[in-house]
């Protein structure tokens, strides 16, 4: 049996959503899991890539053994229903930059478990392979939109359990990933990250968070303009992307430019806007960048509201 899931690219955090707010695009990782018929071999990850610049090299470096998050994701699933893996092949066909803010790691961690879901005759429903997925991963912001795909905050649980909705992002509200030739490591974009914030800084952020959500609701662009801030991780990141506060400095007041936001952990900053405000933005980005010779792939596009799904 042979089962492959395609689970889209998703951009985490959007300014004053940290670890809390995510949204699924439209570019793809593919997982594909069969079992093998060659007793002893174990687990087998491939790694096939379309993205090319820097990723090659990268790629050559994921693990293919028992410390890739691929095999990890996959064996708790098994040990959840008390099994361990057996001889089974896993390909994964990447398209989505990796280590760039774009929910790669995610995308693998939920193709797999939903195709080994699929394998093991559908054990798990949909929010405890959240769950698994948010362990694995630490925060559900990428995750909860991989899986469901769309606009969703998601709050976890003291119990483990991930509470999640789905929001209504208004499609006029045009995103453009802004991807460097420059990758960011989670951890160490976490790393600068301070263990402790001011209350100030919360209450900032706790404001902004409300803004955002009804903003959303309501389709308000003005308040979405104001939601888009952030105290608790922009700020501390900022210095690891270069040309980042120049780009959010020019477009703060610009017209019909909602935000600009890091992604996730970053390199990739997200551009929000409406109107005619995307070619705007794009065009401060590609010179702010030119001058720190930074080469970019600027995609845009509409929200993904289909999350992973089983193609074969
Ligand atoms: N919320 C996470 C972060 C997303 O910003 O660190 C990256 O995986």
């Amino acid at each position: 049996m042979k089962i492959s899931v395609r689970v889209p690219a998703t951009s985490a955090n959007i300014g004053p959503g940290f670890d809390t707010m995510g949204i699924a695009f439209p570019l793809y990782n593919t997982v594909t899991i069969e079992e093998t018929v060659m007793p002893g071999s174990g687990v087998i990850i491939e790694l096939v890539s379309d993205y090319n610049y820097k990723d090659k090299a990268l790629l050559e470096q994921v693990p293919r053994d028992n410390t890739s998050i691929v095999y990890k994701a996959v064996e708790l699933l098994y040990n959840s229903i008390g099994q361990t893996p057996g001889e089974l092949k896993i390909t994964i066909n990447s398209k989505i930059p990796m280590t760039r803010g774009l929910g790669s790691s995610s995308s693998v961690i939920v193709g797999a478990l939903i195709a080994a879901n699929e394998l093991l005759g559908k054990p798990a429903d949909e929010s405890a392979l959240l769950s698994i997925a948010t362990e694995l991963e630490g925060h559900p912001d990428n995750v909860a939109p991989a899986i469901l795909g769309g606009a969703v905050f998601s709050s976890v649980q003291p119990d483990g359990s991930v509470v999640y909705r789905k929001l209504p992002w208004p499609k006029d509200w045009k995103l453009t990933a802004c991807v460097p030739d420059f990758e960011l490591s989670t951890n160490i974009a976490r790393s600068v990250l301070p263990k402790d914030v001011p209350m100030s800084d919360a209450i900032f952020n706790t404001q902004r968070f409300g803004m955002f959500i009804y903003s959303v609701y309501t389709h308000d662009s003005k308040l979405m303009k104001l939601a888009l801030d952030d105290k608790l991780h922009q700020p501390y990141r900022m210095h690891l992307i270069p040309g980042l506060s120049e780009i959010m400095g020019l477009l703060r007041y610009e017209d019909d430019v909602l935000g600009c936001v890091i992604s996730g952990a970053g390199s990739t900053i997200l551009l929000i806007t409406e109107n005619d405000g995307r070619e705007k933005a794009k065009s401060v980005v590609k010179s702010v960048w030119n001058d720190h010779n930074i080469k970019a792939d600027l995609y845009d596009f509409d929200v993904e509201n289909e999350g992973a799904k089983i193609i074969v």
